[in-house]
């Protein structure tokens, strides 16, 4: 079964097509397209997402990202031409530079062999969303092809069963029940999943997501965004220089839930930067050193608390922050030494951050599960696993 997924609910698009096989007793992914583009570099300057320019550059990027993904899976055939249905199919896209693209891959390209189009329909920024589920839902009625929405934070799931094979993946059949530990900047959240794609909330943070926090104390360092990664390399610099006498907070550490905070530990952290009168780079270097170390105790202790109160038959890591080597090592410390029998899995580097590769493999994982894409596709930016 061949999938064309797409990705938009941040700032990064990804268009993918890929072919899946067997089931979730057994699946493997050949990526056959594949075009990502960040729109990081943009929304830097305003030291976050910014939801309108996001939107705008989907706009601009999916239908190139598309012809690309596209040609690599040698999918692209010509036509010159478009039918009065998928003339029709255009009348729901409002903007008249996005019409006009999309009219434009229509009139030059034959409707592809591929058998479902999958694409996020949250959580994530709605207008993001929309453009993404605009798009799709156009090209599924012009080309009769049918549309599966999935949720953004099931991707990051599946993200961490994926096992490169070369430029391919397997899944990694996961054990049930599967605990997730999904750390983004939008989620921070523990996702129990007793059978597949049924899902229970555990625990979930009160106030900012993981990492949020990384980026609003890259913010107060002068760091540019997405902060984690600047926060990481200047905490590196400090770990091997050794000797930290600052220390920050572990909240919510005595707390009996699987619950996080995250605001205290970035004010914590401003009003450690207001009671110094000069700032050097060593003292951020120390500084980013010690919120990178409180940051991964309060995962590790609430991973902790997770795998003792529930039956888990694997540890799954997702989303942006289990980019950090800091928390990835904590994490398989914990299991190697208090949980040897709990398998853990963590995405392939190339798939911490948003991609349209986890949207096509979940889609086919549902696909060949016998689920069938679901109602009109609405954008819900506060969409929750369940
Ligand atoms: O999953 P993701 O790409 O987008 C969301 O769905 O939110 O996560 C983005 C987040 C950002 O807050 C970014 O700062 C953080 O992931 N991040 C990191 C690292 N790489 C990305 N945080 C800590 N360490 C990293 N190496
Ligand atoms: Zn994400």
């Amino acid at each position: 079964m061949k999938i064309l997924a797409i990705e938009t609910s941040c700032d990064e698009t990804g268009v993918v097509v890929l072919e899946g096989a067997g089931d979730v007793t057994n699946a493997s992914f050949k990526i056959l397209g594949n075009a990502l583009l960040s729109q990081a570099d943009l929304h830097a300057p305003y030291g976050g997402v910014f939801p309108n320019l996001a939107k705008r550059e989907h706009q601009a990027n999916l239908v190139p990202l598309t012809v690309q993904a596209l040609t690599q899976a040698g999918l692209y055939v010509d036509e010159e031409g478009i039918t009065p249905s998928q003339e029709e199919a255009l009348s729901g896209i409002k903007d008249v530079a996005f019409r006009g693209s999309i009219q434009e891959l229509l009139y030059t390209i034959q409707a592809p062999k591929i058998d479902m189009i999958a694409v996020t329909h949250g959580p994530g920024l709605e207008p993001a969303l929309w453009t993404g589920i605009s798009f799709a839902s156009v090209l599924g009625s012009a080309w009769g092809i049918p549309v599966m929405g999935i949720d953004h934070m099931e991707g990051h799931i599946i993200s961490g069963l994926l096992e490169p094979t070369g430029n391919d993946y397997e899944l990694r059949v996961p054990k049930l029940p599967l605990l997730s530990l999904l750390i983004s900047g939008g989620h921070t959240e523990f996702v129990y999943m007793d059978e597949w794609f049924a899902y229970e909330r555990i625990g979930e943070t009160k106030d900012d997501a993981v990492g949020e926090a990384f980026d609003k104390v890259a913010r107060l360092l002068n760091l540019a965004y997405p902060g984690g990664p600047h926060i990481a390399a200047l905490a590196a610099r400090s770990r091997s220089r050794g000797k930290n006498d600052i220390v920050f907070p572990r909240p919510m550490a005595n707390d009996a839930s699987c619950d996080f905070s995250f605001s205290g530990l970035k004010t914590a952290v401003l009003y450690k930067l207001q009671k110094m009168d000069k700032i050097s780079e060593e003292d951020k270097e120390h500084i980013a050193h010690a919120f990178e170390d409180a940051v991964r105790d309060v995962l590790i202790l609430k991973t902790r608390r997770a795998l003792s109160e529930r039956d888990v038959g694997c540890l799954v890591l997702g989303g942006g922050v289990s980019a950090n080597d800091v928390v990835r090592r904590g994490v398989v410390d914990l299991v190697q030494n208090e949980f040897t029998d709990i398998p853990v899995y963590m995405p392939d580097k190339t798939l911490t951050g948003d991609n349209a590769i986890m949207i096509g493999a979940a889609a086919y994982l549902r696909a060949s599960s016998g689920r069938k894409p679901n109602g009109p596709l609405v954008a819900t930016g506060s969409l929750r696993l369940s």
